[in-house]
């Protein structure tokens, strides 16, 4: 089979929102001797590629990026050096490229796809072969692009640190986007009793399909945190996955129980009022932690953890490759439960 020497790929010229999204084709680089060539099957989205496409994204982005951090696919070609990989197999990316083991650096951080460096809304990739990882075989391309930022975040704030989760622990996860529903997930098959909150009954009913126990519907009880700790007894949770940021870092920290572990994810809540921190965390010596995605061994641990359980992510809906942003609306109207999907490729 003959390869291909170009690929279509979104770039973002500007960002000021992902209108600017422009469909091109580029040519495909020459493999180096330790590079693969991914045929790409499916890119999932993530509140990420949003603040991306408005040059908001608070780490650093290069410019005129090609998004996307999540994909699946199958290699098509592999460079001379090459040893763990073969031409067909099903790979995923690490979200930070060189992310292979361990802490994260300044140059590990920047190696995140689709900020950055060029990430994966593109038909084919070439990445280093450090950077992949196989795809459990009970997932379809779809189910396993979801993996590399929102399930491997969640994991590690879980599961990659230290104290981590042991069963019977209670988790506080907040509204039903992508991290948090891996996290319910991933809490459940590890014998966690899972507290969820979401602005909508109906995707409270989700989570209560998925395994969670208890429901708050944090619009109609705005006061959510005396409710994790009347359901606790007022002992209050082991571990917060904590994504809402200024707007409800403090209703955490109020949640979680005297040594709880409040893994600092995301801001999706928007301002908020962060003066009484210190204070809240040192009087309850709370944990907490900055997770910043994961390692490829952790991405490998977690994957064995999926394989065990059977465990099938959430996708909420899938676009073909030519309506990408359709898919980022979608996104951005937080309609969804869990994750969003752009097809790739059709066969
Ligand atoms: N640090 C890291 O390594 C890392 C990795 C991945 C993501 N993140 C961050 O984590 C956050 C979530 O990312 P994502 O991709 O999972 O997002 P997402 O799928 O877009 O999730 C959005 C969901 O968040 C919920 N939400 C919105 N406002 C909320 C509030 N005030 N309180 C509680 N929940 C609220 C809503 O769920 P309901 O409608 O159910 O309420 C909404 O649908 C983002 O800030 C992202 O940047 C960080």
């Amino acid at each position: 089979m003959s390869l291909p020497k170009t690929t279509r790929e979104y770039r973002l010229p500007k960002v000021d929102g992902f209108h600017n999204l422009t469909l091109q084709e580029a040519p495909i680089p020459k493999l180096k001797s330790t590079e693969v060539l991914v045929k790409v099957h499916a890119v999932s989205l993530q509140y990420r590629d949003l603040i991306v496409a408005k040059g908001q994204y608070p780490l650093g982005q290069k410019e005129n990026p090609v998004p996307g951090s999540d994909m699946a696919g199958e290699i098509l070609a592999v460079g001379e050096d090459v040893k763990v990989w073969q031409v067909g197999e099903r790979v995923s990316s690490n979200f930070a490229v060189d992310h292979i083991h361990g802490e994260v650096t300044a140059e590990i951080k920047a190696t995140g796809l689709g900020a950055p460096i060029d990430g994966v809304l593109t038909e084919f990739k070439v990445l280093p072969e450090h950077a992949l990882v196989r795809i459990p075989e009970h997932l379809s391309y779809e189910e396993a692009s979801t993996l590399p930022c929102a399930a491997l975040t969640a994991y590690n704030a879980l599961l990659g640190g230290n104290p981590i989760l042991k069963g019977g622990d209670f988790v506080l996860v907040q509204g039903t986007g992508g991290v948090s529903i891996f996290g319910l997930q991933l809490a459940v098959a590890s014998g966690a009793t899972v507290i969820a909150t979401s602005s909508s009954d109906k995707k409270l009913e989700v989570a209560r399909k998925l395994g969670a126990k208890h429901l708050i519907n944090y619009k109609t009880t705005p006061d959510w945190e005396d409710e994790v700790l009347k359901i606790t007894n007022g002992r209050g949770v082991d571990h917060v996955l904590e994504v809402g940021g200024p707007g409800t870092i403090i209703k955490s920290v109020k949640a979680a129980r005297y040594g709880g572990n409040v893994s600092v994810i995301g801001f999706v809540a928007g301002a908020g009022d962060v003066s009484q921190l210190p204070v809240l965390v040192l009087s309850k010596a709370i944990n907490m932690r900055g997770i910043l995605i994961g390692s490829r061994t952790q991405f490998e641990d977690m994957n064995r953890l999926i394989d065990a359980v059977k465990l099938k992510p959430v996708v909420d809906k899938v676009f073909d490759f030519e309506h990408v942003r359709d898919a980022y609306e979608y996104q951005e109207s937080q309609q969804h439960v869990g994750k969003v999907v752009v097809r790739v490729a059709s066969n």
